[in-house]
């Protein structure tokens, strides 16, 4: 199942999804060297404190979260989960947040200090030096942004995109042509659930991101209609949680896949997947060998 991404060679193509893995408690669980890759939660420059609780709510088949990027900024991050995942030898690829350019600048040219292996750049968060919008909706942003962490960084960089877009393949398009290295996709989409009771959204935002196993089959359309468009490596996501649903997203034309909500049901589902994953790869072949048809 080895795999080569972006001038690394992984053993597998999984790795975890952002903020759904932590190097202490997923250590504890399972072997964190067993995987692919691991992708830390979203790190900006500065800690954020995140949003109100409540923050989390089921939904059928998924969840909503509305977590907003609560982290301990970037030299906390490079002190303690990065130094202890390097420690142990895993392959890391750090998802960075910002509200602006200036912060994606300044969290991408630290981490270029360090022995991250991969950036991963989450343009989903709102722009609030121009007006609120996300920057992963507006394909322009995208691609200056893009062009500038590129002069600031020798290591790839991985475009996250947002399914919250009117057309995905001009977002992915206008990444690749500013010189991203690979795509991610999908983040999560944007829900909301109401309290019958109170009239009040559940969730103290108001809205949140749906993930799981819900948004499965518009994740495995986006990643099929972006790998059929751009050449750079994906990797994709959205409700796996098992080795067949990870099979689906290389089938479709991933280079690798991340597991997140499932690993917030079963700690241990990461290195599940891998194993299930290799089962399918004995009964099916290699995925990245066939083209849907
Ligand atoms: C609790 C939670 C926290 C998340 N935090 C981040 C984050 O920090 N950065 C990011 O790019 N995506 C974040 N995501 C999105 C996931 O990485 C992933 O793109 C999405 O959940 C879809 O995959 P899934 O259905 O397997 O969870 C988060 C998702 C959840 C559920």
């Amino acid at each position: 199942m080895k795999i080569q991404i972006c001038g690394m060679e992984w053993k597998n193509p999984v790795t975890t999804a952002a903020g759904t893995f932590n190097a202490r408690e997923s250590g504890r669980r399972y072997d964190i060297t067993a995987l692919g890759a691991v992708t830390t939660k979203g790190v900006a420059p500065e800690p954020w404190p995140g949003n109100p609780l409540p923050r989390i709510a089921e939904t059928y088949g998924g969840m909503l979260n509305s977590v907003g990027l609560e982290n301990p900024g970037v030299e906390a991050f490079i002190a303690g989960e990065l130094a202890e995942l390097k420690a142990r030898g895993v392959t890391v690829i750090a998802n960075v947040a910002g509200h602006s350019e200036a912060e994606f600048c300044a969290v991408v040219e630290r981490l270029d200090e360090t022995a991250v292996d991969m950036l991963e750049i989450n343009v989903s968060c709102p722009n609030l030096y121009e007006g609120g919008a996300v920057f992963g909706a507006d394909e322009a942003a995208v691609a200056k942004l893009t062009r500038k962490l590129k002069r600031l960084t020798g290591k790839p960089v991985m475009i996250k995109l947002s399914p919250n877009v009117t057309d995905i393949v001009r977002i992915a398009e206008a990444a690749e042509a500013a010189g991203a290295d690979a795509l991610s996709l999908i983040n999560t989409l944007v829900g909301m659930r109401i309290d019958l009771r109170t009239g009040r959204p559940v969730l103290a935002n108001g809205t949140g991101g749906l993930s799981g196993p819900a948004v499965k089959p518009v994740a495995v359309a986006m990643v099929y209609r972006v790998c059929s468009r751009v050449k750079i490596p994906v990797i994709g996501m959205g409700g796996i949680m098992t080795g067949g649903d990870a099979y689906e997203f290389l089938l479709a034309g991933a280079t690798a896949v991340a597991v997140g909500t499932a690993a917030l049901l079963d700690p241990e589902a990461p290195v599940r997947i891998v194993h299930e994953l290799a089962e399918c790869y004995e009964q099916y072949g290699d995925p990245h060998k066939r083209k849907v048809v």
